[in-house]
Formats: structure tokens, sequence, C-alpha cells
């Protein structure tokens, strides 16, 4: 250590000692250090924002903001310790005319005050009247939905009035991690373009804000008003508990109950679904107990007082991981009136390739329990709804328009969700679906989830349209549009015949490539990604997926939505799906398909540039 650097040693511990503003903090920011993990900020200045500094690696660091002295949230930020990743902005203009004071602490283990002051956070604040959410990363979406920037995960509390789909998200407004779990919210018109809301439910004294759904009071049960949109979600602090919210603006601002938690349980139980049991007159809620692998159910007549009437799963369907994220709803059997109700289970970790995935029963409900159908040997089966890697916390739509039953999921898995080559933002929401059920060659009923018709509407005019042949060994190449690189639908009918196999290969120009498999004796459509571009940032994302075909006439129809960084496959109709992320280092551009074996034969195979706003 030279002199200069002895003597500026001294001066920073006699600075720690007062306490005195540190001068490198920016202009309208004052930190003072108070001890090694401990630190205040002080904002003098008047701006939009400040934005905080963020190392993505780094231990989050507890940050309490005080205004006019009072405790008035707390939120986590992983604060930039040697390396700024990205800025995220906390809103300041709420508090204008107020004095505000974030009180840091952080977590990391420190001998002194001098290693707290060496974090390049504190010289990296700073105060701005904007956020730049322009989009700067090349994996993101075209045509699904994402949050601006920011962690995201579940799907939540949608609904539809109006005319208008809303869709809530489990939100992370601080880092593109998990934490400081918060309802995002965005709408749309047409299920494919999304507006970005503000922030719907915070989280407050009793915990983050986790999953939950969302529906209308027409008979205005709660005493709310008529037509009030009631919120129910999970709040999760210590324990989890659930929390009432209503909204009398569709859904753009939130009154929490003051009488929350509407429900306790001494076990972790989160992500309350309810709908209105018409026949019934009641609420019915089913709540998922997590940790028992069990679903219980609820009823009320106001959505304050609930009853527990039921539960279903325990040792019953795959029990490999945490049971989450239900949702109940009754669909007709395709072609016939019978009516059955379907109960999705959404799992974490044991979905049927790693992780996580969303697992249903086809069965009976009876206004108080669920009760699932058996197969022939007299067993319940585990029935998946996605055969790739990447659908997850899947739950509905309330009060979707002409009895539709429109799903969506989350686009991940949790596996490797945080480790995803994004940085902006992490996470987009499949495509959306149409829930049907379908009785397939054994006997059974399943359910099928279709795109969505929205999907057609963004179709562009074909750069390969309708187009019938032959195929042997000797792939027929065909070029995916250059336009919007990297995003296109893929339609085609496939009659094997006597081949083996059918395959088709999506590939880009740097040598990487998905295969996709049809294995006609077997019935199933594989999924390989081993090859298809970034694989490497999680052990757990090389991978082959298999589907169920549930066909038995050596047929099938794909519909193929590839959108920069996931390919999503419909099988006839949605009887079987496979969605899968991908990181291709440069946008696939050539579709070849191949039969092995005799020939095949492909009908109407078209590919549609997609219209994107
Ligand atoms: C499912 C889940 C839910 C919970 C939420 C928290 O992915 O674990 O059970 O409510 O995420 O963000």
């Amino acid at each position: 250590m030279n002199l200069i650097q002895m003597g500026l040693g001294a001066s920073l511990m006699l600075g720690a000692m007062i306490a005195a503003p540190d001068a490198a903090a920016s202009k309208g920011v004052e930190v003072e250090h108070l001890g090694s993990n401990n630190t205040l900020i002080r904002i003098t200045g008047d701006s939009k924002y400040i934005l905080l500094p963020v190392q993505e690696s780094n231990d989050d660091a507890g940050i309490s903001i005080l205004v006019d002295g009072k405790l008035d949230r707390n939120i986590n930020v992983r604060l930039a310790k040697s390396k700024v990743d990205y800025y995220v902005p906390f809103d300041l203009s709420g508090y204008k005319g107020h004095t505000v004071v974030m009180n840091v602490v952080t977590t990391q283990n420190r001998s002194n005050v001098r290693e707290a002051k060496e974090d390049v956070c504190w010289s990296d604040l700073r105060l701005s009247d904007s956020y730049d959410t322009s989009n700067r990363e090349k994996y993101r979406p075209a045509f699904h939905h994402t949050p601006l920037y920011g962690w995201m995960n579940d799907p939540n509390g949608m609904f539809y009035k109006d005319g208008v789909w809303h869709l809530y998200y489990q939100w992370n407004p601080y880092g593109s991690k998990w934490q400081n779990m918060t309802w995002g919210h965005s709408s749309s018109k047409d299920l494919v373009t999304w507006e970005h809301e503000p922030t719907a439910i915070e989280p407050n004294g009793l915990g983050a804000v986790f999953s939950g759904s969302a529906a209308i009071d027409t008979e205005n049960t709660a005493g709310f008003g008529k037509d009030a949109v009631i919120a129910l979600y999970t709040s999760a602090g210590v324990s989890q508990t659930q929390s009432l919210a209503h909204s009398a603006d569709n859904g753009v601002t939130f009154d929490i109950y003051p009488g929350n938690p509407v429900i306790t349980l001494d076990s972790e139980a989160r992500d309350p679904n309810m709908f209105w049991d018409a026949k019934n007159r009641q609420w019915v809620l089913t709540l998922a107990h997590a940790l028992d692998r069990e679903m219980l159910f609820f009823t009320s007549p106001d959505l304050k007082e609930w009853t527990l009437q039921g539960a279903f799963g325990k040792g019953i369907g795959a029990q490999g991981g945490v049971w989450e994220c239900p949702d109940l709803f009754k669909l007709k059997v395709n072609g016939t009136d019978e009516e059955k109700w379907v109960l999705l289970c959404n799992i974490n970790p044991g979905g049927p390739f790693g992780g996580s995935a969303t697992q249903y029963f086809v069965g009976d409900f009876d206004g108080k329990t669920f009760k699932a159908d058996t197969d022939a040997s007299g067993n319940i089966p585990t029935k998946w709804m996605d055969f790739g890697k990447d659908n997850y916390a899947t739950v509905s739509w309330s009060d979707a328009p002409d009895h539709r039953r429109t799903l969506i999921g989350w686009m991940s898995n949790w596996q490797y969700a945080a480790e995803v080559p994004t940085v902006q933002y992490r996470s987009a929401n499949t495509l959306p679906r149409e829930a049907g059920l379908f009785r397939a060659p054994d006997g059974q009923i399943y359910m099928s989830s279709a795109p969505s018709p929205e999907l057609t509407a963004i179709r562009h005019k074909a750069v390969v349209s309708g187009k019938s042949f032959s195929v042997g060994n000797s792939a027929r190449k065909f070029m995916l549009p250059a336009t919007n690189d990297g995003i296109c639908e893929i339609a085609l009918d496939i009659e094997a015949k006597k081949s083996e196999s059918v395959n088709l290969l999506i590939s880009n120009k740097s040598g990487e490539s998905v295969t996709m498999k049809y294995d006609v004796g077997a019935h199933t459509l594989s999924f390989d990604r081993r090859e298809s571009g970034i694989v490497d940032f999680s052990q757990d994302f090389p991978a082959v997926t298999v589907s169920p075909t549930f066909e038995d006439d050596n047929k099938i129809s794909l519909r193929i939505f590839v959108d920069k960084s996931s390919i999503e496959v419909f099988g006839n109709d949605g009887n079987f799906v496979m969605t899968n992320l991908v990181f291709p280092t440069t946008p696939y551009t050539t579709l070849a398909v191949s039969a092995k074996g005799r020939s095949a034969r492909i009908t109407n195979l078209s590919i549609f540039p997609i219209k994107v706003k």
C-alpha cells in the first residue's frame, strides 16, 4: 500500500465514524455508511425514479423505504458489488414533497465498513426522469406475452371483461430473478398484442403476492358492487395465507380487503383458484396444499367466509414434487353432450422430462370435492397437458366469452428459468390455448389444448402455400420467412403410411437445429433440442421430449409456432402439445422434411410469416 492509499484509507475510516455523506454518490442522492452491512440512501433530488444498479450474481440487499420517517415498504434488490449488470427503477413519483430514505441491509459477510464502501452500487445510484424499456433482447418473443423488464413466473388472476383479456403475472419489478412477488398486469383485445398496465397488487405486511385467480362478482355476493372484479391470492410471508382484493375499475387498481387473510391453515397452501358455481349458488375455491401434494376444496357464499369441503390427490398421480396452481373447470367431450370436470394440478419438480409441468385429472365434481375417473384397470392415470419442458403453472381465464376455456402457461421450467440467456427480462408466457376433451384410442378421455383462434388472424400471406408431396430418405427443404427474424408458423398434415418415421428438421446457418420425429409404430412425436443453439447454461436444458400422438391411423396434423426462443408444436387440433424453449445463435431459416423406411405423404404444407405490431 502506498502513502496516498493509506491516507485515503484513514480518511474513509474517519468518514465512517461520523457517518458523513459519501461524496462519490450521484447528484440528488446522499449515501451514509453506518456499518459493514448497513447503509442509508437519502434522496434529496426531485426525479421520477431512482435507478438501482444490479449485479445478478450478488446476494439480495434488503431495502426498507422510509417516507417521512415511516416504513412504506420493503424490497429486495441484488445491489451491485463489483459490476453493474443493469439498473432497475424504483418509482418515486408517489412521494413528491416527502422525505425518502432507503435503509439498506446487505447480507454479505464483511469485516468492516471500508469493504462495504467499495461496492460499486453506491456511486452508481442515480436519479432519472425516465427508464428505458425499449427491447434490448434478441430472444424476446414477438407474439408471446413478456414483461417489459424484470422476472416473470406464473400467469395469475386472468379474467375477461368488456372485450378485454386481462392477464396478471408473478413479477419482480426489481430484477430479472425471482423475488419481490407482485402482480404485474397486461391486457389484450386479441390475446396476442399486449398492453402493459400499471402494477396491480403489491406486497404488504402479510407478505409477497403469490399466485391466485380473479373473477367477476356478477351478483355482488361480496358487497363490493355488482360486477366488481375480485382477486384471491396467496400472501406469502413466514406463512402462506389467502387474501382478497377487489377492483372497481376493471382490474387496473385493487383495494386490499381489511379482513385479510380470509383463509389460514397451519401448513403450506397457496394459489387459490375460484369460480362461481351457479348451480349450487356458491363460490368454489381450489387451493394447492403444496407439501401434502393434494388439492383442497372450499366453498363460500360471499368470498370472505370459506368452508373446507374436501380434498383430492393424496398419493394420486405424479407426486414427485409440490402441488401448485390448481384450476377446476367443466368441459364437453368432443362430439358428445357428455360433460366432465378437469382438475389442473401443476407440479414441481416431477414433470415427465424433469422439473415443472402441468398434470391434470378428468373426473367429476359434486360441488364439494373432486373424484377422478379410473382407467380400465381401476387406476387413476397421470395425464400431462404438454409434453415439452416449458409449460408450467397453466391456468385458465374466468368469464371468457362463448363458453371458451382459454388457458395460458408460464413458458419456462423452474430447473433453469433464472439462467436462460436473457437479461432485461426473464420468461414469456405460452401462446393462449383452447381447452377441450377428446376420447383417445385407449378409451380414455384426455384434455386437448388447441391454439386459440386469434392466432390464425396473425398469419401473413404464406411463403409456402398448401404444398403436397411424397417424401422419402432425401429431405425436401423449404425456406422459412426471412421477415421478422425467426418467427413463423408451419402447418402440415402427415400421412405416414408405411414409413417408419417422418422427420422435421428446423435449422439455421450456424449449424444448429431442432429435430422432430414422428415415430409411426410408437405413435409418438419427439423433440430434440440438444443441438438447438445455446444449451449449456444448465445441465437440465439439453433434452429430448416425447409426446404420445393419441392416434391409431398413422396420421397427424401439426401446427408449429416458432417465436425467436420458443417452439410450440400442436398436434391434431391440440390433442398433443409440446412447448420447448430454444436459443439459436442465429434465427432458424430452413425446414427439412424426410421419411425413413417407406415414403410418407405430406399435404397442406404452409409456412406463414407472422404479423407483428
Ligand atoms: C409456482 C409458484 C406458486 C407460487 C408462485 C410464487 O410456480 O411456486 O406456487 O404462488 O410460484 O411466485
